[in-house]
């Protein structure tokens, strides 16, 4: 074996021991983790549905390959609906249909919107960012009643 070759594999194997011990190490020594995507704010914790007052509601939603949390929500006709919504892993849409809503679901960020509903019906939530293989079912809705 040619020596430039030896000192070539010498060199690599260091830096792959170098950088496994780095990564070991900070894996259980500091206990650093991959940072999870969700917001700090515990109201993610579990996506749900808070009444504020008579007619103002919160929605805390998550979405996630591929689904929204939560998948159904209902309030009454003359709702004003905040919607707060995060992503745990890709970047998602969130387009509710026939009321001009567009969010985006970023991992690690909070967007934001309140959506006055006057009318009662459904209406259709849909991602309409491509997020995968399941895109096209990932689905919700607001039962206005
Ligand atoms: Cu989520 Cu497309």
């Amino acid at each position: 074996m040619n020596k430039y070759e030896l000192r070539a594999i010498i060199t690599a194997g260091t830096l792959m021991a170098g950088f496994t011990f780095a990564l070991l190490f900070s894996i259980f020594g500091q206990q650093i983790d991959v940072p999870t995507c969700v917001p700090y704010s515990g109201a993610f914790k579990k996506p749900h549905v808070k009444q504020l007052d008579g007619l103002t509601w919160e929605v805390y939603a998550v979405a996630h390959m591929w689904a929204f949390e939560p998948q159904d929500v209902t309030v009454p006709a003359g709702a004003s609906v905040n919607i707060y919504l995060t992503s745990t892993d890709v970047v998602h849409g969130f387009d509710i249909v026939k009321k001009g809503v567009n969010l985006m679901a970023v991992p690690g960020a909070v967007g934001e919107t309140t959506v006055k509903f006057d009318q009662p019906g459904v209406y259709e939530i849909v991602c309409h960012e491509y997020c995968g293989a399941g895109h096209q079912n990932m689905m919700g809705k607001i039962n206005v009643k």
